[in-house]
């Protein structure tokens, strides 16, 4: 028996001593590097810059990049992120105006869509999860967004102000290590698909450009980016965000389940909440939900198509009650 007690005694310390060594290795070696590994062809590519373009980046700016990226008066120079789940932070967005040493005015567009692609700089710097990677996104909408970041739109002209690197934590190590990694490069093209397609084209829409589904699953980490519907509780809801004052607002169940989804709703309550952030119990919907604004009547028609074929999920999601004044 004493020997049983030993041998397990020991195994116990050198699995104690592998788990420290683990930690060790990762929290010294950081979020990993990869291999800047961009096809001749993308390291080529010039984005449009015709007024379409610019203005289609604009809008796909609104729903993806400025609310990350927008400083105190309105430059994107990069922010603090209050809203990072407590045992990830700290963490802050960069400086993405078009100064050349300070922001992203020396990356050529191939660089800028490969990133935008896998998150992976041209020195094989990876950024982890809080920069979000678009393996969806349509090449023609990616080279819009390009488009509108060399624009004369105030907000990204050259700014010189700078956050420091940031120095991620060791959780945020650990999952870059085991759990979250860059998105592979698509293996086609992507093109917008047809309009009258309606539930096509929502699905690109809700998945592929705005990624509605990555607050709208249960859980950042465990979502799979390039096929989205493989993600934990997909439009189930239930994601454990915070907002800026740092309180608990787990995003909506917008699936169709009739008890704790949206399968009740008409089209207008959907159309009031995702465009203009009402709450049809009255009210606003909270942030991190915000105003679609700049989504068209036909983008956000096809997603309440598309949402019709997604598979209802029960899930009661306990929602945030407002703030006590
Ligand atoms: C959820 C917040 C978030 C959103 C949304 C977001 N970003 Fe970022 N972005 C970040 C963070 C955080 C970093 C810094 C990552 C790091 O330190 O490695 C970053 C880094 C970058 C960089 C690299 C800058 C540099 O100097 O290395 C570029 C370029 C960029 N973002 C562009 C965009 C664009 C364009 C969009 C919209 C299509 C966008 N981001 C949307 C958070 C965000
Ligand atoms: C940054 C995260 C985030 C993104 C992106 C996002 N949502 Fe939300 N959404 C939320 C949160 C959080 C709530 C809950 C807000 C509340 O309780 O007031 C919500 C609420 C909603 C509601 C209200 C549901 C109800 O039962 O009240 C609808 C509808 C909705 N979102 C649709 C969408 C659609 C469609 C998209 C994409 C175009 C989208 N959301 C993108 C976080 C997000």
């Amino acid at each position: 028996m004493k020997r049983l007690f030993k041998i397990f005694g020991i195994t116990l310390g050198i699995i104690a001593i592998l788990i420290g060594a683990f930690a060790a290795y990762i929290g010294f070696k950081g979020v990993p590097q990869y291999q800047f590994d961009i096809p001749p062809a993308m390291a080529a590519l010039q984005a449009p810059l015709d007024s379409a373009h610019v203005a289609r980046g604009a809008k796909i700016a609104t729903l993806l990049c400025n609310e990350c990226h927008r400083g105190a008066d309105g430059k994107l120079i990069g922010k603090e992120m209050l809203d990072l789940p407590a045992d990830l932070k700290p963490g802050h967005s960069l400086n993405i105006t078009q100064d050349k040493e300070h922001g992203i005015g020396e990356w050529t567009d191939g660089e800028l869509y490969y990133f935008l692609r896998t998150g992976i700089r041209k020195d094989g710097s990876w950024a982890p999860p809080f920069m979000p990677k678009f393996p969806l996104m349509a090449d023609d909408d990616l080279l819009s967004v390009i488009a509108w970041l060399r624009s004369d739109d105030p907000a990204l002209a050259p700014d010189p102000r700078e956050l420091p690197p940031n120095q991620w934590n060791f959780l945020v190590k650990f999952l870059s290590n085991v759990a979250i990694f860059p998105p592979a490069l698509p293996a086609q093209p992507i093109t917008v698909p047809d309009t009258t397609d309606k539930v096509a084209f929502g699905r690109y829409v809700a998945d592929g450009l705005c990624a509605c589904y990555a607050c709208h699953s249960a859980d950042f980490t465990k979502q799979d980016p390039v096929h989205p519907e493989k993600s934990l509780g997909f439009y189930g809801g239930g994601n454990p965000m915070l907002n800026y004052e740092g309180e608990l607002v787990p995003s909506a169940n917008i699936t169709m389940d009739k008890s704790t989804g949206i399968g009740n709703w008409n089209y207008e309550q959907f159309y009031e909440a995702v465009k203009n952030g009402k709450n049809p119990k009255g009210g606003p919907l909270y942030y991190p939900m915000f105003p679609h604004s700049t989504l068209s009547d036909a983008e956000v028609s096809a997603m309440w198509a598309y949402l019709q074929t997604v598979p209802p999920v029960v899930n009661e999601v306990k929602r945030y009650t407002g703030k006590v004044e």
